[in-house]
């Protein structure tokens, strides 16, 4: 089932609608398409990625061949589905898009690989969330460009082998821990993708506004860098929620007051953290002294899905350092207690010297 980049989120857990969360929603995939660079040269930031893939693309340009699978893996909004186009279009090659969740039956899979045509670049979003079956066909397509397709059921079935033009994989996974071995040793070349710096999100908001028409001063771009988690998806979306603001409040100029006061207005505060996130941190020091708390007894408190605490705001806080797992439950760091403006306690854990929460 080849799907298209606009339907690719159906196929897709669907989060709650924040400002940072770093899943694209429906309407939010049009836009981006927009925003997307279209080049290896227009891509910001990722140098070391985009240099060992530019090398990878050109040696299999002077060969005449399809390049090697890649596998690109990281959290979301980093530009995976960007870098896959951007293979498919430096190749000068079709792209065909589908995800994981999508392929559920080894045929759906087949299906997709005996329409490939030679140099064909077929894109598997979500690449952990595949059938077994379809993985363990996946393995022989990338590695002998042939699959065995079953025809009939039982004791009458056979397996009628089908060869597949050569093809360049382009795989996609936030969870490079869930991909089974022998599916990761068939990608010639892996990519993991880094949050950003600061300044490339600058320059990403620069470039955005540019593509959008939005006037935008240099410290207003800072701004929205600052608070973007390091994560182009929201550095964009925050930029063109600061300019509905600029329009309405203001005279349509992205400047660092309307920044500040936009990304106020809608509750992101100076570090990224959101509504969500600090209402976690605030059960934590506020109701259960900075823990130990379990997961589950912290999103009752904030009154949320375990899943949506667990996934969209503990990788964040975790990632910056304001909350601790433990075998024992969530903890709050001391950090989590100064971004709330209060006192770290004397008996706060993870203020104690032998650190022995942190075993296990
Ligand atoms: N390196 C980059 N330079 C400029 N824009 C980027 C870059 N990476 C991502 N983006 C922007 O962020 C958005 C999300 O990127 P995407 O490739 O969809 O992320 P992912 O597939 O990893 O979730 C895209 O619309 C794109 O405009
Ligand atoms: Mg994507």
């Amino acid at each position: 089932m080849i799907v298209h980049e606009d339907d690719l989120a159906e196929a897709e857990e669907t989060y709650l609608a924040s400002l940072t969360v770093a899943e694209a929603d429906g309407d939010e995939r049009t836009i981006e398409a927009a925003l997307r660079p279209r080049t290896l040269d227009e891509v910001v930031g990722q140098a070391r990625v985009r240099d060992q893939l530019g090398l990878v693309l050109e040696a299999a340009r002077l060969r005449g061949r399809a390049p090697d699978h890649v596998l690109l893996s990281g959290p979301p909004g980093l530009g995976k589905t960007t870098l896959a186009m951007i293979i498919a279009a430096e190749m000068s090659s079709p792209l065909r898009l589908t995800s994981g969740p999508a392929i559920t039956h080894a045929g759906d899979l087949a299906a997709i690989l005996s329409g490939m045509n030679e140099g064909d670049v077929l894109f598997v979003d979500e690449i952990h969330r595949m059938a077994r079956p379809a993985e363990e066909m996946l393995y022989m397509a990338m590695e002998d460009f042939r699959v065995d397709v079953v025809i009939g059921k039982g004791p009458g079935a056979t397996a009628i082998p089908l060869d597949i033009p050569p093809f360049t994989l382009v795989g996609a996974t936030t969870r490079a821990g869930l991909l089974p071995g022998p599916l990761r040793d068939r990608f010639g070349f892996t990519a993991h993708l880094e949050f950003y710096e600061p300044h490339e999100l600058d320059l990403i908001i620069h470039r955005s506004a540019g593509l959008l028409g939005v006037e935008l001063e240099g410290e207003g771009a800072a701004e929205i860098a600052s608070r973007s988690r390091g994560t182009p998806r929201i550095a964009n979306r925050l930029l063109r929620r600061v300019r509905d603001y600029a329009q309405v409040k203001a005279d349509g100029v992205v400047t660092i007051e309307v920044a500040r006061a936009a990304l106020d207005l809608y509750e992101v505060d100076a570090l990224g953290l959101d509504r969500l996130d600090r209402s976690v941190l605030d059960a934590l020091c506020r109701r259960f002294g900075g823990g130990p708390v379990g997961i589950s007894t912290l999103a009752v408190a904030v009154g949320e899905e375990r899943e949506t605490v667990e996934e969209v705001a503990e990788p964040f806080l975790v990632r910056n350092g304001f909350l601790a797992r433990t075998p024992r439950g969530r903890v709050a760091t001391p950090a989590a207690w100064q971004h709330l403006g209060l006192a770290v306690p004397a008996a706060a854990p993870l203020t104690e010297p032998d650190g022995t929460l942190f075993d296990g």
